[in-house]
């Protein structure tokens, strides 16, 4: 029996069984490969996306316990990267080698969507289970911390930039 998930807006049937893990319908299935293979068992956060607008491990989530919640990838996060944590992203030249960091971004949005203002300790508390192999910890903060505040954001195009 298919499952309907509701996807970055879109209604998709899917032949699949209801206990696959939702990475696999959004990687293999829907070829979204914004979202990313990390551990498979809810370590790292390469894979986490959206599910009603709150960060989720896709790797760890059967399609079947989200056939009616409206779920968001990397992807659907805004419809031209221009999302703040994106514009942010690209002015702290936060990636390394990147593989990380959708995962990093869909993270600090259910961050910012809960507290538009986070404290270096509520960043810590939201971003401690997305690891990054890079050690790019620093940057990622900063660009969290200049899509908050939307003046930093403008100031810091193009100039200093921590490589961490
Ligand atoms: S791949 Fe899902 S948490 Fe690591
Ligand atoms: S940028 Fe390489 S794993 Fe995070």
């Amino acid at each position: 029996m298919p499952v309907t998930l509701n996807i970055n807006g879109r209604s998709v049937a899917l032949d699949i069984p209801d206990d696959t893990p939702l990475l696999w319908a959004v990687r293999d299935e829907l070829d979204l490969k914004g979202t990313k293979f990390g551990c498979g068992i809810g370590m790292c956060g390469a894979c986490t996306v959206h599910v009603n607008g709150v960060a989720q491990r896709s790797c760890i989530t059967l399609v079947g316990s989200v056939a009616d919640a409206s779920i968001t990838t990397i992807e659907g996060l805004s419809a031209a990267g221009e999302h703040p944590l994106q514009q942010a992203w690209v002015a702290a030249q936060t990636p390394q080698c990147g593989y990380c960091q959708s995962g990093q971004i869909m993270q600090a949005a259910s961050l910012l969507e809960q507290n538009s203002n986070p404290s270096d300790a509520d960043i810590d508390a939201a971003m401690g289970g997305n690891l990054c192999r890079c050690m790019a910890y620093t940057r990622i903060k900063k660009a969290i911390k200049m899509a908050a505040t939307a003046g930093d954001l403008a100031i810091n195009v193009g100039t200093e930039v921590d490589h961490v």
